[in-house]
């Protein structure tokens, strides 16, 4: 079996927790034979900062640059509120995604029949949830120029951020959610607020083309993102893939990971274009939740959406797909159980730590994998 590299950035808080989990499962595959993983392990955010002064150093770039897939952990805390703003933790991960290309971010926000009731809205409004947010992660106000503080002449100051799209970066990520929508139940909802900006009227007007002249079998509809975050809270349940830009994608998909329980249950999987020689495209997971200083070197980190951010990998980056749903039937028969890290538990009261969820995690994916 071929080797496949793996880069892993644990990053800072929680980070290194959750990250211990995966690495767990993935020393139980290789030692099964049913993987080949070469494990790489790197420095990012806080931690890179501390050690060299930088968010990653040009040699960690040049590994995820290399590696097959990026396991990436979460980054920042207030020990690194005061470094100047270019090292700062999340310039890290906003570089790797730049460098890297990865425009694609895929945030599936999946409510297990065990949580219905772990999210703050009732239990019918969220029972079966399963929809797909996509959101580009390369453009839009994260990346425009100008970007900066400048002190006018009468001394006061003028912060500038800048929302840019163009054709072709709105056409490719909304092929990809086209595409993720025929596999799943036909039906898009493009986000954006045409209404002010003229981003969102060019948004709206590349993916209403793109829909109607190459996925006619996939049902289109445009809606306001304030109105969608307001109809997340409200029915859920309407939506199948979610298209949106990085801002809006960045708000939307924490509403989403409330409806699931907990942010600490969200994975997600950032995706470059596929290479045109091989095919294969770049890739990072991670779960979309942050480090968690409030809670870290607590034991009280959930893991599964590290987790499941691997089992993403497992499908996206490797074609691994029978595993990547027993892992998935893994995280779903441990919370039948009753299993509880902190935040998913009824009143807050646990009833196991990190390193237990991941313990039984891997021992249902053994016994499942058999
Ligand atoms: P956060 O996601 O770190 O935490 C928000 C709340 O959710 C906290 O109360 C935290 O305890 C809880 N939480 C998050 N993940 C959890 C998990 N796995 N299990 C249990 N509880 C969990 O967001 P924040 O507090 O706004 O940000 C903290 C730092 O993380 C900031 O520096 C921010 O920039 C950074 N951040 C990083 C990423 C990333 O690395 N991808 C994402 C978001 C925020
Ligand atoms: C996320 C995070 C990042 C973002 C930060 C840490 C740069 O909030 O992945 O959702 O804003 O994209
Ligand atoms: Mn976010």
């Amino acid at each position: 079996m071929a080797k496949n590299s793996l880069f892993l950035l644990p990053g800072d808080g929680i980070g290194p927790e959750i990250m211990a989990e995966v690495e767990t499962i993935i020393a139980f595959l290789n030692r099964k034979g049913l993987t080949d993983f070469s494990l790489d392990r790197g420095l990012v955010g806080g931690s890179a900062y501390d050690a060299h002064g930088v968010a990653i150093s040009e040699a960690d770039m040049a590994k995820a640059l290399a590696a097959d897939a990026v396991l990436f952990g979460a980054v920042g805390g207030p020990k690194w509120d005061g470094v100047p703003y270019d090292c700062r933790p999340e310039a890290g991960l906003l570089r790797l995604r730049k460098d890297l290309g990865l425009f694609a971010n895929l945030r599936p926000a999946i409510c297990y029949p065990a949580l219905a009731d772990a999210s703050s809205l009732k239990r019918d409004v969220v029972e079966g949830l399963d929809i797909l947010i996509v959101r580009e992660l390369t453009g839009g106000v994260y990346f425009g120029e100008p970007k900066e503080i400048v002190t006018l002449e009468n001394g006061e100051k003028r912060a500038v951020d800048t929302q840019v799209y163009t054709t072709h970066e709105i056409e490719r990520i909304a092929r990809v959610a086209f595409d993720l929508a025929k596999a799943r139940n036909g039906r898009v909802s493009s986000a954006e607020k045409r209404n002010v900006m003229k981003s969102g009227v060019l948004w709206n007007q590349v993916v209403t083309k793109i829909g109607r002249e190459e996925y006619a079998d996939v049902k289109l509809d445009h809606i306001l993102a304030d109105n969608c975050a307001m109809q997340l809270v409200r029915y859920p349940k309407q939506f199948d893939v979610i298209l949106t830009d990085n801002l809006f994608g960045d708000v939307l998909s924490d509403i989403g990971a409330m409806l699931t329980g907990s942010l600490g249950m969200l994975p997600s999987a950032s995706l470059g274009a596929p290479d045109a020689a091989t095919g294969k495209r770049k890739a990072l997971y991670e779960p979309v939740h942050g480090s968690a200083p409030d809670i870290a070197g607590t034991g009280a980190a959930n893991p599964i959406a590290m987790i499941a951010s691997f089992g993403m990998a497992l499908r996206y980056s490797f074609g691994l797909i029978d595993l990547a749903g027993k892992l998935d039937e893994a995280i779903a028969r441990v919370l039948g159980k009753g299993l509880r890290t902190k935040d998913i538990a009824q009143k807050g009261e646990a009833t196991v730590d990190t390193r237990a969820m991941g313990a039984a995690i891997l021992a249902e994916f053994e016994a499942l994998v058999g």
